[in-house]
Parts: structure tokens; C-alpha cells; sequence
């Protein structure tokens, strides 16, 4: 039976790096892995407890039901003031507050792309801090980070262009579907 992960972009943007990455992951993932992407951060409200008491918006509760479902997570996401995105916090601050606790006991791998020299390294072991509270089980190696996007991306060809990059990714992939298998 084929593992299913799903992915969690953090960007908004339409030409975004980091979505190139997403939609190449697929190709790069060991043959009995498919991955779907999740909804987009940004059809989720801002937190507040009070929209919370009338009930999770519907974008939430859609996000935690494909995460429950799912094998393993994949956060790729841009790194801002050597952070997190604020949308992509919201939809984790969101998610930490389902009942079922989607995100818990879950496999994780996290991505980053950036056109710095780092490749979103800084918010990589902030992403790593947030997952604590949510019991996320992150995958320590290989690390992706993905520096000076623009010379291993074409956004031309929605590609990975760079072969070292491709096959980080792969194997990348592979170490989180053998976390998943482990997970019994
Ligand atoms: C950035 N960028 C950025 N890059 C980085 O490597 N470290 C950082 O701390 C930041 N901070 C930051 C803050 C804000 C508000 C913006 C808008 C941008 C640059 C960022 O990596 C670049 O815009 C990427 O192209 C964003 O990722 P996507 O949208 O291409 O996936």
C-alpha cells in the first residue's frame, strides 16, 4: 500500500520559489509515496479564540483531517526575519488546537528555499521549536536548505535545475518514508 504524504506550502506567492519545490517533490519521493499538497495558508482566518468557540473555520478543520490522514507531513516555506511566515504560524497555531491533535505523533520534514546564501536555515530550527508543543516527530537529517534559489530553480520549467539539490530532496524523502514505516 502506497504511503501518502501531504505538503504545506508557506508562501503566498504566486512565483514562489519554495512552491516550485513543493510541486517538484512528488517526482523526487521513493515510487510507493504519493504526496498531495494541502490547502493554502492563506485561506485561513487569524487565530482568535473567539472564531474558535463558534466552531473551526473550514479551512482548518479540512487541514487536520487530510494531516490525520496522511503518513507524514512536509513543511516547505520561506524564511522571514529569520523566522517563520506569519500565515504559516497562524495555520500551525490553528492545528495545535484541533481536538485530534493532527499533527502529533505525525512524521515531519521540513524544506526551505531562499535566494540568501542559507537558504532559510534560521527558520528551519524555528519551525523545529514550534513543532515541539505540537508533537511533531521531525526528521532530523538530511537537512534542506536551500540557498540562492534563483541558480538551482528554473521557474521557467517549474524545475529543480541544480542535480545535487534534486537528489538531497530524494533522499530526503526516503529517510522520511523510512521514519513512517518505523512508526508501526
Ligand atoms: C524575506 N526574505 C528572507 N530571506 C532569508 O533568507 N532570510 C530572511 O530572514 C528573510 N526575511 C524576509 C522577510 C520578508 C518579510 C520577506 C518578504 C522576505 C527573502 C525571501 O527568502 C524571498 O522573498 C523568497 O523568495 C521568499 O520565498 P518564496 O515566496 O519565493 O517561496
Amino acid at each position: 500500500k502506497p504511503l501518502k504524504f501531504v505538503s504545506l506550502l508557506g508562501s503566498l506567492r504566486k512565483a514562489s520559489f519554495n512552491a516550485i519545490v513543493a510541486r517538484n517533490l512528488a517526482s523526487l519521493a521513493p515510487t510507493h509515496v504519493e504526496i498531495s499538497a494541502l490547502g493554502s495558508v492563506g485561506e485561513i482566518p487569524h487565530y482568535d479564540a473567539d472564531l474558535q468557540a463558534h466552531g473551526f473555520p473550514d479551512a482548518v478543520v479540512a487541514m487536520g483531517k487530510a494531516i490525520s490522514a496522511a503518513d507524514a507531513l512536509i513543511i516547505v516555506t520561506p524564511e522571514y526575519n529569520y523566522s517563520v511566515p506569519g500565515a504559516l504560524k497562524n495555520a500551525l497555531d490553528w492545528l495545535s488546537r484541533l481536538p485530534d491533535t493532527p499533527v502529533a505523533g505525525k512524521p515531519v520534514a521540513i524544506l526551505t528555499a531562499s535566494p540568501g546564501a542559507i537558504g532559510g536555515a534560521r527558520a528551519q530550527y524555528h519551525l523545529r521549536q514550534i513543532l515541539v508543543f505540537l508533537d511533531g516527530r521531525v526528521l532530523n537529517k538530511p537537512e534542506v536548505m536551500i540557498g540562492q534559489a534563483p541558480s538551482r530553480l528554473d521557474p521557467e520549467n517549474d524545475s529543480i535545475t541544480d542535480a545535487d539539490t534534486r537528489s538531497l530532496i530524494s533522499a530526503q524523502l526516503a529517510a522520511l518514508a523510512k521514519m513512517t514505516a518505523n512508526q508501526g
